[in-house]
């Protein structure tokens, strides 16, 4: 395939994926190739997680700096224990609450996982995602798959197939296409190999209904944390998910920032929550993206408003403000991310992946 025919796109069903499909791209995971896929979260970049070659591969395609490690995706816990050198009481408590699920485990790896998927680490983040059709290549592949967001790294998640042709065409080989992740927000990335266990990541899961499965409080990690170098977990640095407009969180709806902003002659983007009829017009200047005021449902669509304010392109997105109860904590903190202003004290893994 030339890179012009690059990526080769399966559309499959979301719910009951066809077999002869799912084959075709389990084929080309096994011949080391790399495989685009849905998950409920976002969509993956899927690489053989047992050929460092292919993994270095994915790590190309998506400018991916190779001190950030990759999820590796399993179809099951029997698959996740395989890989791990121990499973923690923690690990199978989760595991049997959430999996299939948008929950990430880490644990001590065994030497089955090569170097480059852990960026040299002794752990390994294990995820049994909850999507038909990445479930079915799981099994088909019968190889556990390292795949981080189907996205170059300086973009934002991709939450439709659609998103990853737009990152990543003609650095890839398969693209399944089935329709937007329902989530739309990654998964909750938790530290296991500590007493109590680490939230890393906000997610679609939160802090209380994993202390419900715990029974312990999960700490949150501490400043030194993210300073440790080698960086732990040096995808959860402060800018993250963001898309290349200047975004601006607002008090209350947004209203006022938008105006002043269309006043400056500026393209503007408005995310907020609820119409706005019955209210004064807006210059067609402004796009307006209007929320749902559930979390689920707005976690779900936020990406995509973001992926449609950057292709309009728009100068600066006004986000109205949300709730900011745990329901909400995962989509505060990607927009604290989105928000953040770039850093230039050169932390090389301070990109966006
Ligand atoms: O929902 C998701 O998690 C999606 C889908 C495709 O499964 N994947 C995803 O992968 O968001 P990625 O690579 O974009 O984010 C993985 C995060 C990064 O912040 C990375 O630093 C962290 O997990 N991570 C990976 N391995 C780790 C490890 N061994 N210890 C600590 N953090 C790790
Ligand atoms: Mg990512």
């Amino acid at each position: 395939m030339s890179d012009a025919e690059r990526p080769h796109i399966l559309p499959v069903d979301p719910v009951r994926p066809e077999p002869e499909r799912i084959a075709i791209a389990a084929q080309a995971i096994r011949a080391g190739q790399l495989v685009a896929f849905p998950t409920e979260t976002v969509y993956g970049l899927g690489a053989n997680a047992l050929d460092e070659e292919a993994v270095r591969a994915m790590f190309a395609a998506k400018d991916r700096p190779p001190t950030n490690p990759v999820i590796v995706h399993v179809a099951d816990e029997g698959g996740a224990r395989e890989l791990a050198a121990d499973w923690p009481e923690a690990a199978s408590k989760l595991a049997a609450r959430f999996w299939p699920g948008p929950l990430t485990l880490v644990v001590n790896k065994t030497r089955a996982i090569p170097d480059v998927v852990t960026a040299g680490g002794s752990t390994v983040a294990l995820r049994c995602p909850n999507h038909p059709v990445a479930l079915a290549l799981l099994r088909a592949a019968a190889v556990p798959i390292a795949a981080p967001s189907a996205n170059r790294a300086t973009m934002i998640s991709p939450t439709t197939a659609a998103h990853v042709l737009v990152s990543l065409r003609g650095r890839i080989d398969f693209l399944l296409s089935a329709g937007p992740a329902e989530r739309g927000l990654e998964s909750a990335v938790i530290d296991v190999t500590v007493d109590p266990p680490v939230l890393l990541r906000l997610g679609p899961i939160s802090p209380g209904a994993l202390r419900g499965t715990l029974g312990v409080a999960v700490a949150l990690p501490t400043k030194q944390f993210f300073e440790q170098r080698p960086a732990r977990s040096p995808g959860m640095s402060r800018r993250h998910y963001a898309p290349q407009a200047i975004l601006l969180r607002a008090t209350g709806d947004g209203r006022r920032d938008v105006e002043r902003l269309v006043s400056g002659g500026f393209r503007v983007g408005w995310i907020r929550i609820g119409s706005s009829s019955g209210q004064a017009a807006l210059p067609p200047t402004v796009h307006v993206i209007e929320m749902p005021d559930d979390a689920t449902l707005y976690g779900a669509k936020l990406y995509a408003a973001l992926h449609t304010l950057d292709a309009m392109p728009v100068d600066q997105i006004v986000v109205g403000e949300i709730p900011s109860d745990e329901d909400w904590l995962a989509i505060n903190d990607r927009l604290d991310r989105a928000g953040a202003a770039p850093q230039n004290d050169d932390r090389s893994d301070d990109r966006r992946t």
